[in-house]
């Protein structure tokens, strides 16, 4: 295994001194008062181990949120664990199901933490990829895919790099899939909340007979700006959470305790914030894709997630891992090769942007990117 792109990127952009648009993450701040809640809970003695699966108070909001927004009656007591980034939950999910020899469903690109977790536990990935240029799954593909091995399928919904997000025909098709089958899912849904043009998330915790079936993995990081705080949590049936306890405490124990006690006052105080963060994203994505009108990338608008992908083929021959890194070191702008998230990488000019930054930086890159 090697050291992830996002750390080879940030690392060129920094020795460059480029703009960073590479890794996902915000150059802006949380919510004050989240912030405010830290600095008070550790003031105020909560500063020892939290539970295993989670503050109560933290337990009780996700519920409460789930319930909200998804129509899910998930127990805080027995369905839901709080972990150090969704990256633990997905390591843990993995770790609870997948045995030697089992096979994993992954759709390329994917996102790069989830194959070697598989790998670590003795498993196979299987990797189908997403059609082009609308970066959809292909059922029947998966369909033609699936044997008695195959134990896990793992979704990404929105979906990065591509900024692609499910309609109601993929759940169908999932459904049909899994139905009489021994298969367990994994939705990643760190980016649920930020989809644009009116597309409501289709969270797997809508659909009883899926969720009966799945781990879903959900960001604070990416919620509230502050990926640094490793916060993020999974919603499963008590049967897989009780599995998934097993290896959460044996790989953390738990997450830290400050930021539960305060995200938990925070869920409670603003219910509205993170229903405000589509609009917010939506508005960047806009912008964005607006000021590299008069550039020679090809961009269809993301339709989720915080990252836009752009065709060069218009500006280069060159392979995406080499334009990206031409794009960094002359053009002072950091990008995601998106050939870096395929087993098999196919032809294709592209690289990915997160637009997850103040407007500024957003108008100072694209200065940069419409010499090109
Ligand atoms: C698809 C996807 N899953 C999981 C993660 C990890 O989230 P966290 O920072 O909460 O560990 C990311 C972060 O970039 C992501 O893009």
């Amino acid at each position: 295994m090697g050291t992830t792109i996002f750390t080879v990127m940030s690392e060129m952009a920094r020795a460059s001194g480029a703009i960073n648009l590479s890794q996902g993450y915000p150059d802006f701040e949380g919510p004050p008062a989240l912030r405010e809640r830290v600095a008070w809970h550790m003031a105020n003695g909560h500063n020892q181990y939290a539970p295993l699966a989670g503050v109560p108070e933290l337990l009780e909001q996700i519920a409460l949120k789930v319930r909200q927004l998804y129509g899910c009656a998930a127990e805080p007591k027995s369905h839901i664990c709080v972990t150090p980034g969704a990256t633990e939950a997905i390591h843990c999910a993995i770790t609870a199901c997948i045995h030697p020899g089992d096979e994993v469903i992954v759709f390329d690109p994917a996102y790069d933490t989830y194959a070697p977790c598989v790998a670590l536990n003795g498993g196979v990935t299987r990797h189908i990829p997403l059609s082009y240029p609308d970066f959809g799954i292909d059922w029947q593909r998966v369909e033609s895919e699936v044997n008695d091995r195959t134990r896990l399928i793992i979704l990404n919904n929105p979906h990065n790099p591509t900024g692609s997000v499910w309609n109601e025909d993929d759940i169908e098709s999932l459904r049909r899939l899994v139905a009489g089958r021994n298969i367990l899912l994994l939705a990643d849904e760190v980016y649920e909340h930020i989809t644009f043009d009116g597309k409501a998330h289709l969270s797997l915790l809508r659909y009883p007979d899926l969720a009966a079936r799945a781990f879903c993995i959900f960001s604070f990081g990416k919620t509230y700006h502050v990926t640094g705080w490793r916060v993020g949590y999974c919603v499963a049936p008590s049967e897989l959470m009780r599995e998934f306890l097993k290896v959460h405490q044996n790989i953390s124990f738990s997450t830290n305790a400050p930021m539960q006690f305060a995200l938990a006052d925070f869920l409670r105080d603003s219910p509205r914030y993170h229903l405000e963060l589509g609009s917010f994203y939506q508005t960047k994505r806009n912008y964005f894709n607006q000021i590299l009108d008069k550039s020679s990338f090809i961009l269809k608008p993301a339709a989720g997630s915080f990252f836009q992908l752009a065709d060069y083929s218009r500006i280069s021959d060159e392979s995406d891992t080499m334009f990206a890194a031409r794009l960094t070191r002359e053009h002072k702008v950091a990008a995601i090769p998106v050939s870096v998230f395929y087993r098999n990488p196919p032809e294709q000019r592209i690289v990915r942007f997160c637009f997850a930054k103040s407007d500024q930086t957003l108008a100072e890159a694209a200065r940069r990117l419409e010499r090109l």
